[in-house]
């Protein structure tokens, strides 16, 4: 792929809320969670893991916790990306929290682009109650749920989000 056919993979990656009924197969979820196999990591501590949610009822609770959005109850595959403090505070102590989040933010966003790449669509979800998350998946007190990244088989949207134009993100040199 060159880099004129990676903007347009990028181009092409929208939110999707309306997920069919058919199921992801284990190897396809695999697929995705591999793409963050190579993910970069604040001093290759990988402080990030992942929960991958198929139980019915476990979604309709991620809903539940996500302020009933509907496209969590429905997407077959929920991917509930954490940060592990353990892992990178254990080196860099306070400044390993901001770490995991960063490393856990990397690898949810490469699952995103890996489904995106094998075909899937998803929503990334960041709107819920992260104490109901942790109680439902039976998190440890070390891993704090970061995005609910709802996958599936979907329609892209006939149009994509407006953006800012690139220039207004950027400063050059001083802000
Ligand atoms: C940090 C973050 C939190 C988000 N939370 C939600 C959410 O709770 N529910 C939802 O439907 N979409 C959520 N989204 C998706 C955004 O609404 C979406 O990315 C944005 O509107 C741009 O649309 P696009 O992804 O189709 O380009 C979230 C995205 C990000 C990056």
């Amino acid at each position: 792929m060159d880099s004129f056919e990676f903007q347009g993979f990028l181009r092409t990656r929208a939110s999707v809320r309306e997920f069919s009924a058919d199921d992801l197969t284990a190897e396809e979820i695999a697929g995705i969670v591999q793409t963050a196999e190579r993910v970069p990591t604040a001093g290759n501590r990988e402080a990030w893991d992942v929960v991958i949610v198929t139980d019915a009822g476990i979604r309709e609770d991620l809903s539940d916790a996500a302020f009933q959005q509907e496209h969590l109850r429905q997407a077959p595959c929920i991917l509930v990306v954490c940060a592990n403090y353990v892992r990178s505070m254990s080196q860099y102590g306070e400044r390993g929290i901001l770490y995991a989040v960063q490393d856990a933010t990397i690898a949810a966003t490469y699952m995103m682009l890996g489904a995106h790449a094998a075909g899937f669509q998803t929503c990334w979800t960041g709107a819920f109650d992260e104490e109901t998350v942790s109680e439902v998946l039976a998190l440890p007190e070390h891993i704090r749920p970061l995005v609910l990244l709802a996958a599936g088989k979907g329609n892209l949207p006939p149009s994509y989000t407006e953006r800012m134009p690139i220039g207004e993100h950027v400063h050059e040199n001083i802000w």
